[in-house]
């Protein structure tokens, strides 16, 4: 069964930036810029059907390109802490995009997401890192100034069936209507 998910690609040079910022937590396991991406919605294991319907659900999104922006690091869990992020900027454009890709799957009859929309670019999955390593971590990284970048596209990525990780394969990929407004903004960024 293929584990699916939709997703916004990371140009190649935002990529080189983020992996910039790798290195400095014990047991971080780094995720490789080639793997980077914005998830906009978790599909998981699913049958072939079930694939084959949601790929040809996503031909129907008709919405326009519209630019990313990276605001800053930040971590998920709390005290316990289980990843390093880039987070991104809720940009309507960006929500409305993952909120019509969640009532697609609903109405091909997958269960609801529960949890809350946080978009994000995972840099690092940790395991027993220490809160102040991490809130050094950050602390060090303070200085990050924001990233922007155009999207054009979105696709439907798989990985490793039942297991996740990279690399991902772009199974099939869906074009947003003409070009995002503005021209990448990342010189010298970080
Ligand atoms: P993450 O970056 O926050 O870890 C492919 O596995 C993508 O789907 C990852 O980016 C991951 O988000 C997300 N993902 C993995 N397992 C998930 C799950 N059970 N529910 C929601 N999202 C998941």
């Amino acid at each position: 069964m293929p584990r699916l998910f939709t997703a916004i690609e990371v140009p190649k040079e935002v990529g080189m930036m983020l992996s910039m910022l790798r290195g400095g937590i014990h047991g971080a396991r780094w995720i490789s810029p080639e793997n980077y991406h914005l998830t906009l919605r978790f599909i998981g294991d699913i049958d072939e059907r079930t694939a084959n319907e949601a790929a040809g659900m996503f031909d129907f999104v008709e919405r326009p390109a519209f630019t990313i922006t990276l605001t800053g690091l930040d971590h998920f869990g709390g005290k316990k802490p289980r990843a390093i992020f880039a987070s991104v900027q809720p940009s309507p454009a960006l929500i409305e995009l993952q909120a019509e890709h969640e009532r697609m799957m609903q109405r091909i009859g997958l269960p609801v997401e529960g949890r809350r929309f946080t978009p994000h670019i995972t840099l690092a999955r940790l395991r027993d890192a220490s809160v102040i390593e991490v809130a050094d971590y950050l602390a060090s990284r303070g200085g990050f100034r924001p990233i922007s970048f155009p999207v054009s596209r979105f696709v439907l990525y798989s990985s490793r069936a039942s297991q996740g990780g990279g690399p991902y394969i772009v199974e099939a990929d869906y074009p947003l209507r003409g070009r995002a407004g503005l021209e990448p903004r990342y010189a010298n960024a970080i």
